[in-house]
């Protein structure tokens, strides 16, 4: 059988298959489809330190081939999140990533010291990158200077694994995907969802209750792919690849490009099954092709002789 173990910022996964945060289970409950420990490691949905209501209805809307969203990153109070779901995260047997976000540095900074705290998770996501928030996530993911400093404050409440999940911004990415690498990050997680905006003919006003929103979805694959290959020609930290992804030759396509792990997100709200299904079609693909370690499709599509840039790290 193919080895479809892969090791990624220390952290092992049985196989490369992940999901992305917001997408998949709530408050560390999961739909019956197949069992959780199937893929190889868990992103639940961003948590705030504090409650917040997220944004106003409609928060989501079906596009061709993709999703139109804005949900705001609704959060319940911190004591129900420590008691009731880091609980149930914790006694999953795999290793759980929990994403974290918050308006401000300090914000983040507390956030990413009490998930340590609690001492449930396998890492820490940086949401750098969430696209319908007035404070926090752009602020930091578009500006390598502000997420130098964030990536450097979480660093110094944390020795778990941090992986900053950044925006899908063709002119900030690759500078703020070297700051984040210069400031202690030990991966990178792309894409979040880009902004996007649909607006009805009828009314003339927009979709959905945020006005402005993300497009997620088949829509904004290639361009996703095309981001983790540039980042894997930028930086040297390992990559979790994601946007659009729904089948085992999407799993393929990504990890070609330099992804080591590859997010489900939006195709489970339409696919539940999609993730397992891809997880045995990729094993069965890595059979008949003769690749007995899934390790050996990283990077597969840039030249054979290609290097990737030394560490930038400063500390
Ligand atoms: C409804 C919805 C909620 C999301 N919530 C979060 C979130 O809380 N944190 C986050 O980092 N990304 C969030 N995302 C972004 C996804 O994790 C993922 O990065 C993005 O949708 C691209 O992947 P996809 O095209 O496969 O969905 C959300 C996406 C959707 C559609």
């Amino acid at each position: 059988m193919p080895d479809l173990s892969i090791t990624i910022a220390g952290i092992e996964m049985k196989n490369p298959l992940t999901v992305g945060s917001g997408t998949y289970g709530h408050h560390g409950r999961f739909s019956q489809f197949f069992p959780v420990e199937t893929m190889g490691a868990l992103v639940p949905k961003t948590i705030r330190p504090h409650q917040w209501p997220g944004n106003p209805p409609q928060r989501v809307l079906e596009v061709p081939a993709g999703l139109h969203s804005s949900v705001g990153i609704p959060s319940i109070p911190w004591d129900q999140f420590e008691t009731e779901d880091a609980p149930r995260l914790k006694a999953l047997n795999l290793p759980v990533i929990q994403s974290v976000i918050g308006r401000t540095e300090d914000e983040y900074a507390e956030v990413v010291r009490r998930c340590t705290d609690l001492d449930a998770f396998a890492g820490l996501e940086l949401n750098l990158s969430c696209p319908n928030l007035k404070q926090g996530g752009l602020d930091f993911g578009y500006d390598p200077d502000a997420a130098y400093r964030l990536v450097s404050r979480a660093r110094e409440q944390t020795d778990l694994p941090l992986i900053a999940k950044l925006a899908p911004d063709y002119s900030s990415l690759v500078p703020v995907a070297q700051a984040i690498e210069a400031a202690g990050a030990d991966a990178v997680a792309l894409v979040n969802a880009p902004r996007a905006m649909c607006i009805d003919a009828d009314t003339l006003k927009p979709m959905i209750g945020n006005g402005v929103g993300a497009l997620s979805g088949p829509a904004i694959k290639p361009m996703a792919v095309y981001m983790v290959w540039t980042l894997y020609r930028a930086i040297s930290l390992p990559i979790f690849g994601m946007g659009g992804v729904a089948t085992y030759r999407d799993v393929i396509e990504f990890m070609a490009a330099g992804a080591s792990a590859v997010a489900f997100g939006t195709v489970s709200y339409v696919d539940p099954m999609a993730l397992p299904r891809a997880l045995r079609e990729l094993e069965a693909w890595m059979a008949q092709n003769g690749i007995d370690d899934v390790e050996q499709l990283v990077g597969a599509a840039h030249d054979a002789d290609f290097e990737r840039p030394q560490s930038r790290r400063v500390a």
